[in-house]
């Protein structure tokens, strides 16, 4: 065992399986006491079972380290809330929740109905809002904690999953509004976007270039969730094996100015050579995958 989160308590949501699971044992490992969060569903959402989140507590029991087990749905606001009430009244205190829970409708928008939108929407984005809501109340008052969110690639566009792609997105703006708001009370707020595998990224119809390991994924988690990061806010961090990036804030790219006021006209006539476009990369990338896809082969991200 480490000691990068000696004393710690840290809560992880979707921590019975994959990325979860691996923060989960990571963080305990490192000496944190850890909440195990899952609703333990299948990863469109369905069949709910407790055993996913005690299986893990007993894995990080075996292992000598310590942890409870809570099998409550996050996209509730009870869910979330007993998420930290069980590390106050288990631990006492609460230093970090790590949102990793998450499942997966797929459909093309034009044919995706309320019942594949309104679930992925509500596990993704509120189910890190009732986990933050709950845990940045308890880390206001102890003037210190750190919030993670999980978001990916895809919040840049997704061709067959816009619901996941807009609660990614949504993620990284609730992140960013989290770090913003709590800075004053020393409070953290940051996003990692992962590429690893899983039973998730194992439905992915594409070859992914760059690929690790749920292992790789804790290792910055922990790293963020410790005292050697209590500088690092705002943040959206990609982990894919042996790679790590930042990306960059958002901001605006090109301006120009012209004096009166605003027509369509004077528009049409003024922003093209002016202001312009920042081109899509992903419509480009899309593009090859689908010829890729036409001439039969497995198409690479
Ligand atoms: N694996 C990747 O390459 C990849 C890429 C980009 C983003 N991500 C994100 O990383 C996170 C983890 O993904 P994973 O690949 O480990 O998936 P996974 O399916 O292996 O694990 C997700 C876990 O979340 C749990 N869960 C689902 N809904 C829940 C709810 N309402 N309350 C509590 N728990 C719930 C599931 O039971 C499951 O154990 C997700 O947010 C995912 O979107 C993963």
């Amino acid at each position: 065992m480490g000691n990068f989160l000696a004393g710690k308590v840290v809560a992880v949501t979707g921590a019975g399986r994959g990325i979860g699971r691996a923060v989960a044992l990571c963080a305990a490992a490192e000496g944190a006491s850890v909440v195990v969060n899952d609703y333990g569903v299948s990863v469109d959402g369905e069949s709910p079972a407790s055993e996913v989140a005690e299986a893990v507590v007993k894995e990080i029991s075996a292992a000598g380290g310590e942890a409870v087990a809570v099998a409550d749905d996050v996209s509730t606001m009870a869910g979330g809330q007993r998420v930290v009430d069980v590390a106050l009244s288990s631990y006492g205190r609460l230093d970090g929740v790590v949102c990793v829970a998450g499942i997966l409708r797929e459909r093309m928008l034009f044919n995706m109905t309320e019942d594949e939108w309104d679930p992925v929407v509500a596990t993704h984005l509120k189910g890190t809002f009732t986990v933050f809501r709950a845990a940045s109340a308890v880390m206001r008052k102890q003037q210190a904690g750190t919030l993670i969110g999980f978001t990916s690639g895809n919040h840049q566009g997704s061709v067959s999953q816009a619901n996941y792609s807009a609660a990614k997105g949504g993620i990284i703006s609730l992140v960013r509004s989290a770090a913003l708001g709590l800075n004053k009370y020393g409070v953290t707020a940051n996003a990692v976007a992962p590429v690893a595998r899983t039973r998730m990224s194992a439905g992915v119809p594409m070859s992914l270039a760059e690929i690790g390991e749920p292992e790789d994924v804790a290792a910055l988690v922990v790293y963020l969730l410790s005292e050697r990061a209590r500088e690092v806010t705002g943040q959206v961090y990609t982990v894919a094996g042996p790679k790590i990036a930042v990306w960059a804030q958002p901001r605006e790219l090109r301006a120009a100015y012209a004096s009166g006021g605003w027509t369509p006209e004077t528009i049409a006539e003024f922003l093209p050579g002016s202001v312009g476009v920042d081109p899509m990369p992903m419509l480009s990338q899309v593009a090859g995958m689908e010829r890729a896809a036409r001439e039969g082969e497995r198409p690479n991200a």
